[in-house]
């Protein structure tokens, strides 16, 4: 049984659909906390209701970045996490909590990357015209959304989309590839060499690139 710690900032959508995949048996993981930088995350509620222990630990109460991931890993150490994820999690990582974590901690971010990285993934797909966007789940680095990538799914963009109908589209997508790239790595399919993710039986993999396949 896989032990997973999340970190998420928000609405908690992504944090939803791992809890409801451990709870359908796709995935045979425990989640041993929620951590949270915003006292208002609905993420929390969330978490109440499924009996998570939940901390929220805001970033302006320590002296910089450095102690603050370092709190963050001693916290997730401690309760024996050995996934993290990053549900909606806002900030760019820092290095005390990655070196703790290397290739252990997975982002899912709502854009193909490396198009769009950042804040508002979607809103710069709209802005920029594409055809085709999507969702990524990566490997976290010390950069912003530049790590190893696990997964992508693709979704149309219409040149009617706004931010909104984009999201929403994207987001179906996200709340499917998550939780199976956490499988993957609860499988032990996953192995990372220098920057290429490798998945064991990669072939039948390969169709996650198209969300009409029938997998979905
Ligand atoms: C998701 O769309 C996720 O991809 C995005 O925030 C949203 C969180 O929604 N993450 C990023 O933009 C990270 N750069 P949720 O709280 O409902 O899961």
């Amino acid at each position: 049984m896989l032990t997973l710690g999340i970190l998420a900032s928000g609405r908690g959508s992504n944090f939803q659909s791992i809890i409801d995949s451990i709870a359908s048996g796709f995935l045979k993981a425990n989640i041993a906390v929620l951590i949270t930088d915003n006292p208002n995350a609905y993420a929390i509620e969330r978490a109440r209701k499924h009996n998570i222990d939940s901390l929220v630990l805001k970033p302006r109460d320590f002296t910089n970045k450095d102690t603050y991931y370092a709190h963050i890993a001693r916290e997730l150490k401690e309760r024996g996490v050995e996934l993290v994820v990053l549900a909606g999690f806002m900030r760019v990582i820092g290095k005390a909590l990655i070196d703790q974590y290397k290739n252990k901690i997975m982002n899912i971010h709502p854009a193909l990357l490396p198009s769009f990285p950042g804040l508002h993934g979607q809103k710069q797909a709209v802005d920029y015209g594409v055809r085709i966007s999507g969702c990524t789940v990566h490997f976290v680095d010390e950069g912003m959304d530049t790590g190893p990538v696990i997964i992508q799914a693709a979704v149309p963009a219409y040149h009617d989309d706004t931010e909104e109908t984009l999201s929403e589209r994207i987001l179906k997508q996200e709340h499917k590839i998550f939780p199976y790239a956490i499988r993957l790595y609860e499988e032990g399919r996953i192995y990372v060499e220098g920057r290429k993710v490798f998945i064991k039986g990669d072939r039948q993999d390969s169709f996650l690139i198209n969300p009409s396949c029938p997998f979905f």
